[in-house]
């Protein structure tokens, strides 16, 4: 296992009727301005709850967070922190508003120029950032207990990430019952989201981490157990299931699973260029290209490719020989993302072999040229992945 800090600070209040303890979550002086997306939160009652709970606290609300943030946006949100004078920012959403309530918390505080460069940066040089806290309403991209961000720059056409220790949420409430009222294109996604998430630190090449590796195996397991009944009846909501998957999906990406192992993320590099070119929701895009990439990279992540078949989907030897294991294992993984609805290839959105070309030249573009966990993956590895996703 590789040498590793481990640090989480942020407070998770997990379960039914918790947005009622926003009333002690929020420091009791604070001026709170509450940031949504579109007009879901309002809809659906989650944000007449987060206010009453709020009680007599100064709050404004902003709202207008699209989904993939655009920096544009949010620096209309930090003129409005500022016109409040707010001092504590309540995220109400999915990973799109959570991600930008990072990003805004940090350019509040950001006077010294533009604060793009703070993402430029990737977050290095993110010095402080307003406290902040969330309420979640979409499993998905571990946003609620994590430090990561992903903006995207609408002006130029780009999304990227960025992380700052100072941009870990104070706590997030977590309500499996605010899932109810996800359509199931939401749903899917997020199962897909979490299960990429997870093997873009497990699928790499063994350094020991055995108690990582069984972390994550068990985060799979459960997503591959749960995720079929729950996109199977969106609309007969179980608690269970949606409180597994909400935990699952938090626990993919929150430090612990990555801490002490290499880490991969070339899928979602690629897949972000997807989403800034054709609008491609972000778990979507992770179902086009994890399976091609799995193939293209058997050979550097063979043993945990192996121990993925064994372990994950049950393929021991008596299922067949090492390369026969290996591709079964990657192919019931894209029958898995199918069965959720969530296409694995480019054909399914009407994208040929002219978006190839035009993701390659991006990823070139962005100097994401030297991807996954040997660095190694470059442009013409990407045209043999997207290529074989077509
Ligand atoms: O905008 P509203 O009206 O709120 O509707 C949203 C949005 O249209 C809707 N929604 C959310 N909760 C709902 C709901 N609809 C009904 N009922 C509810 N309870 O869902 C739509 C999608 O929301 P969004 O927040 O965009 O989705 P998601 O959570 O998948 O976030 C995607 C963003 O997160 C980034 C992605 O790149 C993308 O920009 N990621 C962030 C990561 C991180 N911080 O660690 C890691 C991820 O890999 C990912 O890159
Ligand atoms: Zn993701």
């Amino acid at each position: 296992m590789q040498n590793f800090d481990f640090h989480n600070p942020t407070r998770i209040a997990f379960g039914q009727g918790r947005i009622a303890d926003l009333a002690t979550l929020v420091p009791a002086n604070a001026r709170v301005l509450i940031l949504v997306g579109g007009a879901s939160a309002e809809k659906t009652g989650t944000l007449a709850e987060v206010r009453q709970a709020l009680g007599a606290r100064s709050h404004a609300t902003f709202s207008g967070i699209e989904p993939n943030p655009h920096y544009e946006t949010c620096l209309r949100a930090v003129e409005q922190v500022r016109a409040h004078g707010a001092d504590f920012l309540l995220a109400v959403g999915g990973g799109s508003v959570i991600d930008a309530a990072k990003f805004i918390a940090a350019a509040a505080l950001y006077t010294e120029g533009d604060p793009w460069t703070l993402v430029e940066q990737r977050g290095r040089t993110i010095e402080r950032a307003l406290p902040f806290g969330s309420v979640l309403t979409l499993p998905a991209t571990g946003s609620e207990m994590n430090s990561g961000s992903v903006i995207t720059h609408h002006g130029q056409g780009f999304k990227r990430a960025f992380s700052s220790p100072h941009c870990y949420p104070q706590f997030s409430v977590l309500d499996p019952t605010k899932t109810y009222t996800l359509p199931l294109k939401q749903l899917a996604n997020g199962v897909v989201d979490a299960f990429v998430h997870t093997t873009e630190q497990y699928l790499t090449y063994p350094v020991g981490g055995g108690v990582q590796d069984r972390f994550a195996e068990g985060l799979l397991m459960e997503l591959l157990e749960v995720g079929p009944r729950i996109v199977a009846a969106p609309e007969q909501p179980d608690y269970t299931d949606r409180a597994n998957m909400v935990w699952a999906a938090t626990w993919a990406i929150n430090g612990m699973i990555g801490s002490g192992v290499p880490q991969d993320w070339a899928t979602h590099m690629i897949g972000h260029e997807l989403t800034a070119l054709y609008g491609i929701d972000h778990g979507r895009t992770l179902a086009l290209v994890l399976p091609s990439l799995l193939h293209e990279r058997r050979v550097p992540k063979r043993a945990k490719l192996l121990q993925y078949a064994t372990r994950v989907w049950g393929l021991g030897e008596a299922a067949g020989d090492e390369e026969a294991r290996i591709t079964a294992a990657i192919e019931r993984t894209r029958a898995f993302f199918e069965s959720l609805g969530v296409p694995t290839r480019l054909s399914a959105y009407g994208l040929g072999a002219e978006a190839v070309d035009a993701v390659v030249a991006n990823l070139e573009a962005h100097g994401m040229t030297a991807l996954g966990e040997h660095r190694d993956l470059d442009a013409a590895a990407a045209r043999r992945i997207l290529t074989a996703a077509l």
